[in-house]
């Protein structure tokens, strides 16, 4: 891979304490250590991040050694940002609190790997799964079972040791796998679902049309994942 885009800009202490003055909280809580300490996680929200983004590194680049195809095309990473963690929490009705981020946030740290083909997702989760210093928390497996609207995406959290001082912090790191062509149509979709301003018609009719652009691109995918196949002396597979 050429590229890793850093969709997170770097932490604050002055910004996140305006931000958190704006809100009413009860009890105080989110004072000057309460901040020290949500910025201290960050950071290990921030190795965690690292750790895994340079295990996806390292094996897109023995595949490219050993096969001389690179499964990964482009990552993207971002840690969520101060606002859309307060957001969540809320939206949860979760205590705003370290300990609460901590407990039932999987997604501070996320990294999105978008690959070339199908088949490039499933080997390059499957071999970063079986590292045997991470554990995987969590797996949907939007591909087989596609979402209602069409979305189709691996999504694994995985539990990293990030090492301080005061010895390892397992820590979580949702990524999301995708194809090119799955990455496309979340893009647009994404972009509709934000867009509160048109009419329902609308956005029913767009919502459908997307339906039938996922169906559309995976069948696509299958037939460009066969050519490849063929290419590479693999086996075919038949329709998804
Ligand atoms: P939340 O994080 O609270 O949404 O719950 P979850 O972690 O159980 O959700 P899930 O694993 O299903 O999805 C997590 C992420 O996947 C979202 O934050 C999006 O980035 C992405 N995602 C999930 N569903 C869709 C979808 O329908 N369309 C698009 N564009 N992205 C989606
Ligand atoms: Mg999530």
């Amino acid at each position: 891979i050429d590229v890793i885009l850093d969709r997170h800009s770097r932490l604050n202490t002055s910004d996140l304490q305006a931000r958190l003055k704006t809100l009413d909280l009860p009890g105080g809580i989110f004072n000057t250590e309460q901040v020290t300490e949500f910025v201290d996680q960050m950071q290990v929200y921030e190795g965690a991040m690292y750790e895994i983004s340079t295990k996806l590194e390292i094996l897109d680049d023995e595949f490219q050694v050993r096969f001389s195809h690179d499964p990964i095309h482009h990552m993207e990473r971002r840690l969520k940002s101060v606002n859309s963690i307060i957001g969540k929490l809320e939206r949860k009705g979760l205590p705003l609190s370290v300990n609460s981020i901590k407990d039932n946030l999987f997604d501070v740290a996320g990294i999105r790997v978008i690959c070339n083909y199908r088949d490039d997702v499933y080997s390059v989760s499957n071999y970063l799964s079986s590292q045997s210093d991470i554990q995987v928390l969590r797996v949907k497996d939007y591909i087989k079972n596609p979402k209602q609207n069409g979305y189709r995406s691996l999504h694994v959290i995985y539990a990293v040791p990030v090492f301080l001082s005061s010895g390892a912090h397992y820590t979580p790191v949702e990524v999301q796998f995708r194809t090119i062509a799955m990455d496309y149509w979340a893009s647009l979709e994404h972009a509709l679902r934000y867009k509160t301003d048109l009419p329902d018609a609308k956005l029913n009719e767009h919502s459908q049309t997307l339906l039938d652009c996922a169906r559309s691109l995976q069948n696509i995918e299958v037939q460009m994942q066969n050519i490849h196949r063929d290419i590479n002396g693999a086996p075919q597979v038949g329709e998804a």
